[in-house]
């Protein structure tokens, strides 16, 4: 991130879009791999990332050695539903992306929403000090990938629960203003302490806020995506044209 802020890439077509995002995320991969050790990415939910799944899969080529076996799959939250039920997000990556990628499935630590989200939660967090490198205390991913909702929130913080943003809990546990529903996040201390974090926002329903955020408008800071500022990483943002059209050309 260079010192007048993140880098931002906009697209004309969800194709280009999804095209450089993939080979990004796949450099990042062969980096470390050739630096002799996995690669940990934490994905997020919704509707948006499946055209990045889908294209992940459509270009994965037998004769790249098998770069996803080494990746450790996270997840940056989670709905408090069974893993089988519409609205999770593990079955949401799994139906776009694991079941048609090969992989390790030693190496997918899915957030358990059956469980009880409290517990779960702990247990998450105790599962990232064990499993991923940390610097400062704090655990870090090489890859955080995020969307951003129409109120701003992102992972599962939510503007009501800007809290989350600055709890020592690694994970913890959110609600959904509107549904009520709980849902299992990554806060703000642990996305912030990756090496490199990519918002991925597409549709014209993300544009007045994304150029709040983007744009450092008065409103940015009752938006919990404004808060997302790698400590050391590189944030960048992709977006289509959609998401962009009010941003200052
Ligand atoms: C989730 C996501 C959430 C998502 C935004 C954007 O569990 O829903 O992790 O943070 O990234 O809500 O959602 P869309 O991609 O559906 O617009």
């Amino acid at each position: 991130m260079s010192a007048e802020g993140p880098e931002v890439f906009t697209f004309r077509t969800k194709e280009g879009l999804t095209l450089m995002l993939t080979e990004k995320i796949q450099n990042l991969i062969r980096a470390a791999l050739i630096s002799g050790r996995g690669f940990n990415i934490a994905l997020s939910g919704g509707s948006t990332p499946g055209i990045l799944f889908e294209y992940i899969v459509k270009s994965y080529s037998k004769d790249d050695p098998g770069i996803w076996e080494k990746v450790h799959f996270y997840w940056v939250d989670e709905r408090c539903v069974p893993p089988d039920h519409p609205e999770s997000n593990y079955r949401m990556v799994n139906d776009t992306l694991l079941g048609k990628l090969p992989h390790s499935d030693n190496y997918v630590f899915r957030m358990r929403g059956e469980m009880e989200p409290q517990a779960e939660a702990a247990r998450y967090s105790q599962l990232l000090k064990e499993q991923l490198p940390s610097v400062n205390e704090l655990p870090v991913f090489d890859l955080v990938l995020l969307g951003m909702g129409k109120d701003g929130h992102t992972a599962s913080i939510f503007p009501d629960q800007m809290e989350l943003l600055y709890t020592d809990n690694l994970c913890d546990v959110g609600v959904h203003p509107e549904s009520g529903q709980q849902r299992l996040t990554l806060t703000g201390r642990v996305i912030n302490h990756a090496d490199n974090v990519f918002f991925l926002v597409t549709g014209k329903d993300k544009a007045t806020r994304l150029t709040e955020i983007l744009g450092r408008g008065k409103q940015a800071e009752t938006f919990p995506a404004s808060y997302i500022k790698p400590v050391h990483g590189k944030l960048s943002w992709f977006l289509d044209d959609d998401a962009a059209k009010l941003l200052q050309k």
